[in-house]
């Protein structure tokens, strides 16, 4: 199933940058204020980032540019080949490696001040694994910052705007991109995020889920695939930002 996934974000990945344009900007997804505006991660300069699940590496390149010494990594070589472009037209150094994000394990302990990710790890078929590797990875002291799917945004027909699937439902479910095609995530309750995170060590600092009635000027994501439509963002927010501290430090 992950392999599909990959394959999928591998091939797709020239539609999905040709559309998007997403600009380089540390995002956090659509319907959402960016980094400059949460202030989750503060002065970055000088630190140690990981970002997980990069793309086309939009982030990477931008925390790269705030003086960041970053690695970004992602399975799919399409994603990256165009993340190497856009981080040499940059003139930005950072370090993309193909990896699945479900082994951290070229990682030190206690190498990271932040790690990252965008919309990535709802991909994740194990993500309790991932974030007790994320813990193992970061300094005491450093941040995970991460974005997903509102879980409850999933569950609304866009047509009826009504409510189609219990919130309780977890496991495989079909991604929808439009004209782009679909590919698989894994749900999730915004509990079972949480408490995952707290099973692995972290403090949970903020749970944010952004009020998307506001329109965005960075959010190339808007009205797109007749997913992110207005009608639907005045509802339900279609982006859930945790970040969570590994304690000491
Ligand atoms: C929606 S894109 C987000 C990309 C980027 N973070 C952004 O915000 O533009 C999801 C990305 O996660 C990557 N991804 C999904 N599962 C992964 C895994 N297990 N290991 C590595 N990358 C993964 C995909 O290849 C894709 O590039």
């Amino acid at each position: 199933m992950t392999s599909d996934i990959r394959d999928w974000w591998d091939k797709t990945s020239e539609a999905y940058q040709a559309a998007c344009e997403i600009p380089v900007d540390i995002h956090y997804g659509p319907g959402s204020p960016n980094e400059d505006e949460l202030k989750l991660l503060g002065d970055v300069a000088g630190k140690h980032v990981l970002e997980l699940g990069c793309g086309g590496g939009q982030c990477s390149v931008a925390f790269a540019l705030r003086g960041a010494r970053v690695t970004g990594i992602d399975f799919a070589e399409g994603q990256l080949a165009f993340a190497r472009k856009l981080a040499a037209g940059h003139g930005a150094e950072v370090e993309f490696l193909q990896h699945d994000v479900r082994d951290l394990s070229p990682f030190a302990d206690d190498s990271r001040d932040v790690v990252f990710s965008a919309f990535a790890l709802m991909y994740l078929d194990d993500r309790p694994r991932v974030f007790r590797e994320v813990r193992r990875v970061l300094k005491p002291g450093g941040i995970f910052a991460f974005s997903v799917d509102h879980p409850l945004f999933r569950k609304v027909d866009l047509d009826t705007l009504t409510i189609v699937e219990s919130y309780n439902e977890t496991g495989p479910a079909v991604d929808d991109l439009g004209e782009l095609g679909t590919t698989t995530m894994y749900r999730y309750r915004i509990g079972d995020l949480h408490n995952a995170l707290v099973d692995a060590g972290f403090v949970v600092e903020r749970l944010i889920e952004p009020d998307s009635r506001k329109r965005y000027d960075h959010d190339p994501w808007f009205g797109r695939w007749g997913v992110y439509l207005p009608k639907v963002l005045d509802l339900v927010p279609p982006t859930l930002i945790f970040k969570a501290v590994k304690p000491g430090g």
